[in-house]
């Protein structure tokens, strides 16, 4: 298949610029809007038999997801915290992230994450919560899009419960990231990135966000720091 380059040169370009409004700031940004990790484990507490074991056909890495956003609006996992990839090998169906964009029982019941998923609400993609058992992991990696080089969305990491320093690791383009629970941070998912927990029933919770040029005006507007 021959590509189409002077088009997808012009998609690139015009997600770069996007993508650079936010990351000339930094690649690990923190934002206003506090998560607070207590209220989010009461409120899903009801949600206990809910969690699916995350993509499984990796099951020896125990971490499970309870979808904040679907296709369909349900929280059976598929294909959302599957991997897309493979998924899509097997039926022939093609999703990008921005697909994900129903928001579940579990968003619903969440009042917790509200003021910061609400700015987004119209743009949001694939959401979720993940939790994390003792050497639970997503190895080193780059989120990026199937069809072009620029990624069509931009990514928020919350780390929630259980994230504490000696708990847990987020690495970013190499190094360790100190990270304080219930902060969101927005980051460059471009550079490589991984998560590992060192104790069980850690808990964060990963954003996507559609990348235009409204929502990067709305991020920057919940930087912590401006
Ligand atoms: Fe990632």
């Amino acid at each position: 298949m021959t590509s189409d380059w002077s088009r997808v040169q012009a998609v690139n370009f015009e997600r770069l610029g996007l993508f650079q409004q936010l990351h000339i700031y930094g690649d690990v940004i923190p934002l206003k809007p506090f998560v607070d990790p207590v209220h989010v484990s009461q409120e899903l507490a009801s949600f206990s038999e809910k969690w699916v074991q995350y993509n499984p056909s990796k099951s020896q890495n125990p971490r499970q997801g309870l979808s904040v956003t679907s296709l369909d609006g349900g929280m059976s996992g598929i294909p959302d915290l599957f991997s897309l990839y493979e998924w899509s090998k097997e039926t022939g169906k093609k999703v990008s992230e921005r697909d994900f964009n129903k928001t579940t029982d579990a968003y619903r019941q969440c009042s917790a994450i509200r003021e910061l998923i609400e700015p987004f609400q119209e743009n949001l993609g694939r959401c979720r919560f993940v939790k994390f058992a003792a050497g639970g992991h997503f190895p080193p990696h780059r989120d990026g899009s199937v069809s072009f080089q620029i990624p069509d969305y931009f990514r928020i990491l919350v780390p929630l419960a259980n994230t504490g320093p000696d708990d847990f690791h987020f690495v970013h383009d190499g190094r360790l990231v100190s990270t304080e629970p219930g902060r969101p941070y927005l980051f460059n998912a471009l550079k490589t990135h991984s998560v590992v927990s060192y104790r069980d029933d850690a808990m964060t919770l990963a954003i996507s966000v559609a990348l235009n040029q409204e929502m990067v005006a709305k991020a920057i507007s919940l930087f912590k720091i401006y």
